[in-house]
């Protein structure tokens, strides 16, 4: 099938990459010439495994390309996707200027049958929206071509993003025309092979399975994070708990670590915007606004106990940071807990060395040269002169770390791990003063050594 791609994000990108590869002619569209331009190199603009070698072999076998130019892509696809950002807007609604900017240029240029394909997390009623603004367009040229919109919402996360496009766990399908939802089952027959994946809905319900998907994934983690907080107060042991509740098959292990608050381009904004879509018809989100205030406060967590640690006193002193993308196999930073850290650190008069495997030039884009952050090529070159470590993103690398050496090198060994990942008795017999997540003893010592007789 010929298809075209707008947007050339994480979704976008992956989206059309997967689509060639199964032999699809693809046309990626997007408005950054720049970004195109690296594209066309070979240049991949985001850290993604397996995505590199998979944009090679399909711009090599010509199922693959890249461009600015908006009319002889819309004249290529047999269906059109719509994969542009929805970043929130001053009061946290999603912006669907981008989308509705990509409706028009559709309705501008579109001569025969086509299926929009909404896949940017849109709110719900959006698909009525693209829908109008291209029939305004063919209105204004006097054209009657048909076209429908469908609502094909990504879960793909960031990391797995190949795998997740490549075996969805779930095609999700909001339609109402029999002849788009045939053309969207054959694009997807590749994909949907052993057992059947596509649930089909309607436009609506669909629009709003995105971000229920990811406001339920949200709410375990700040739920979690809240058990954390709890687990402190009352000197229990959140990982041991953790164990406890997952497995019960109705809870299960994924989503439920805590940690130092969830990040990334989703779960922040997309909480956010259902909310503020339920406010907008007069329905009160109690849930989401507090899964939310919970992951706010949350990314404070591994400052104020560092703060704690030292005596409300982080003037001159030099903190190691290991990890800054919000989470590990990304070298994405928004909406990281680092940031906020960073920002704390800095102002609490604190200088800053941190290592991250794949954020460090994302780091330098946001900071440049900020006089309080030293980027490290090596987890040990970050520990030099430095007071304590801080563990923010669980990369494995940082998984079996050599305490020795990370005891030799600080000058009052202490670790503070946002992610739970060493066990608190052996950081502790290796003589490194240790904080964990909801780990029984970061808030209460009495607890803390009564643990240890
Ligand atoms: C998420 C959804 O998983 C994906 O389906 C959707 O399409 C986009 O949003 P992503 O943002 O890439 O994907 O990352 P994800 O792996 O879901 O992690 C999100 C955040 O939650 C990270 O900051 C991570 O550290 C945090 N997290 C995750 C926890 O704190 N605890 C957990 O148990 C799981």
């Amino acid at each position: 099938m010929r298809i075209t791609i707008f947007g050339t994000g994480y979704v976008g990108l992956v989206t059309g990459t997967c689509l060639a590869e199964v032999g699809n002619d693809v046309i990626c569209v997007d408005v950054d010439a720049a970004k195109v331009a690296r594209l066309n190199d070979g240049e991949i603009p985001i850290f993604e495994p397996g995505l590199d070698e998979l944009v090679r072999d399909n711009r090599a076998a010509g199922r693959l390309h890249f461009t600015t130019a908006a009319e002889p892509a819309i004249a290529h696809g047999q269906m059109v996707f719509i994969a542009v950002g929805t970043p929130p807007d001053e009061d946290g609604s999603a912006d669907l200027s981008h989308v509705l900017t990509v409706a028009r240029s559709i309705g501008q240029h579109i001569t025969r049958y086509t299926v929009v394909v909404n896949k940017s997390t849109v709110p719900v009623g959006t698909a009525d929206r693209v829908r109008a603004a291209i029939s305004a367009e063919l209105l204004i040229r006097g054209l009657d071509v048909p076209f429908d919109v469908v609502s094909n919402p990504e879960f793909l996360k960031e990391g797995d993003a190949v795998k997740d496009c490549l075996r969805p766990d779930r095609i999700i399908l909001g339609a109402d025309s029999a002849r788009a939802i045939e053309a969207i089952k054959a694009l997807y027959a590749p994909f949907n092979r052993n057992h059947e994946r596509l649930v089909l809905m309607d436009v609506r319900s669909a629009e709003l399975t995105k971000y229920a998907a990811n406001a339920m994934l949200a709410t375990k983690i700040s739920f979690m994070n809240e058990m954390a907080n709890i687990a402190e107060h009352v000197g229990a042991d959140i990982e041991l708990v953790r164990i406890g509740i997952g497995s019960d098959p109705r809870i299960g292990y994924s989503f439920i670590y805590p940690g130092a608050g969830y990040g990334g381009s989703c779960f922040p904004k997309d909480v956010q915007a259902l909310e503020r879509t339920a406010r907008a018809h007069g329905y009160n989100a109690r849930v989401l606004s507090a899964v939310e205030a919970v992951n706010v406060d949350q990314k404070d967590k591994l400052f104020v106990l560092i703060e704690r640690h030292f005596g409300g006193d982080l003037a001159g002193k030099t903190i190691a940071l290991w990890g800054l993308a919000f989470k590990p196999n990304t070298d994405d930073m928004r909406e990281a807990p680092s940031r906020r850290l960073l920002e704390q650190l800095w102002a609490a008069g604190a200088k800053v060395r941190a290592y991250d495997p794949e954020a460090r030039h994302e780091a330098a884009r946001l900071y440049g040269e900020h006089a309080g952050l030293l980027l490290c090529e090596h987890p040990h070159d970050a520990l030099e002169h430095a007071d304590a470590l801080v563990i923010v993103t669980e990369w494995k690398e940082f998984w079996s770390p050599d305490f020795e050496r990370i005891k030799a090198t600080l000058k009052s060994p202490v670790i503070f791990d946002g992610r739970n990942i060493y066990e608190p008795r052996t950081v502790e017999a290796a003589g490194i003063a240790y904080y964990g997540i909801g780990r029984g003893r970061s808030l209460l010592p009495a607890h803390a050594a009564a643990r240890n007789v």
